[in-house]
C-alpha cells in the first residue's frame, strides 16, 4: 500500500514502460467498461487513470471522460494521447470536484496500493450522481504454477539476513492487511453502495519455451533485477532459471494464469 506522495514517485518512473510491464491493464480495462456499460455520454471518473487502460475504453463508448491521477507525469502523458481528456494531477482521497458531478466512477487496480481505500471510496460516493456506478478491478493474487520463480527470485535477490521472514501483521482494524475481495466489498457496502456484483477475468498468456518465458520477462523487470547480479551469479540464476522453467514446460506447458475480478456497484 502506498500514501499519494508514494505513488507519485513510482508511477512517475513508470510511465514510459507502464503498460508494457502490466500488460493486462489494456484488456481489462476494457472488460471493466463493459462490465459497467455506461450509456454514451455519459460522465465518467477515471480515478487512478495511469496510462489510460479504462479511460480509452469510456472514450471509446462515446463517454465524457475526465481522469485523475497522483502521478503528474502519467496524466500529462495521458492528455497527450487523448486529449480529449479533462486530466488533473490530484490524490483520490481527496477529489476536488462537487457533489454529484459523475455518472460513473472507475478505478482499474487502484484501491489495492490505496492507504486510504475507504477514504478514497467515500470521495468516489460523494462525486457520484444519484444512480451512479461505480466500477473497480482488482488483481487476482496467485503465484500458481509460477512457484518456483518466486522461490529463485527470493534465492537470488533477497537481502541476506539470518532473520526468519515475519509472518503478515495481524488482521486488526488499524492495520487492515491486503485488500481482498471480499474486503472490498464490505467496504463499498459501508460506504452505502447497493447492488454489488463481481466478475472474474481471466487472461491465461501461453508461452512456447523456456527462452521465450525468459524473453517475455526481460522487459517487465527482469532485465533490471538480474543486472544487479555481478556476473557469475547471473549467469547462474539464468541457468537455474530455465531448468525451472523446463521441469514447467515438461509439467503441461507454461502457462501465465493472470487473473481479475470486476467489483461494480450502484449509489443510491
Ligand atoms: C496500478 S496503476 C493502474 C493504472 C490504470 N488505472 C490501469 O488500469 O492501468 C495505479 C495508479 O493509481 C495511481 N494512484 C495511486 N495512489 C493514488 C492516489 N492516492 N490518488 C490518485 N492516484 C493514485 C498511481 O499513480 C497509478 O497510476
Amino acid at each position: 500500500m502506498v500514501s499519494s506522495a508514494q505513488a507519485r514517485e513510482k508511477y512517475d518512473q513508470l510511465v514510459d514502460r507502464y503498460e508494457e510491464i502490466f500488460f493486462y491493464v489494456g484488456d481489462t480495462g476494457r472488460r471493466l467498461i463493459e462490465f459497467a456499460a455506461p450509456p454514451p455520454g455519459s460522465r465518467v471518473l477515471d480515478v487512478g487513470a495511469g496510462r489510460g487502460a479504462v479511460t480509452r475504453a469510456a472514450l471509446a463508448l462515446g463517454c465524457s471522460v475526465t481522469a485523475i491521477d497522483a502521478s503528474p507525469k502519467m496524466i500529462e502523458r495521458l492528455v497527450e494521447d487523448h486529449p480529449e481528456v479533462t486530466g488533473v494531477a490530484m490524490d483520490a482521497a481527496h477529489l476536488d470536484f462537487t457533489a454529484g458531478s459523475f455518472d460513473l466512477a472507475t478505478a482499474g487496480f487502484v484501491v489495492q496500493i490505496l492507504d486510504e481505500p475507504a477514504v478514497v471510496l467515500a470521495e468516489v460516493h460523494r462525486v457520484l450522481a444519484p444512480g451512479g456506478t461505480v466500477a473497480l478491478s482488482l488483481e487476482t493474487q496467485s503465484v500458481g504454477r509460477l512457484g518456483w520463480f518466486q522461490e529463485l527470485t527470493l534465492e537470488f535477490f533477497a537481502p541476506a539476513t539470518s532473520e526468519p521472514v515475519s509472518p503478515p501483521p495481524a488482521d486488526t482494524e488499524a492495520s487492515p492487511g491486503p485488500m481482498t475481495h471480499d474486503r472490498l466489498d464490505a467496504l463499498l457496502a459501508e460506504t452505502g453502495f447497493l447492488d454489488i456484483e463481481r466478475a472474474p477475468v481471466e487472461m491465461p498468456v501461453p508461452i512456447a519455451d523456456p527462452p521465450a518465458l525468459w524473453d517475455w520477462l526481460m522487459p517487465r523487470g527482469l532485465a533490471e533485477i538480474q543486472e544487479t547480479l555481478p556476473a557469475d551469479r547471473r549467469a547462474e540464476f539464468r541457468t537455474r532459471f530455465l531448468q525451472g522453467a523446463q521441469t514447467m514446460h515438461d509439467d503441461g506447458g507454461i502457462t501465465l494464469d493472470f487473473a481479475a475480478t470486476l467489483h461494480r456497484a450502484r449509489r443510491p
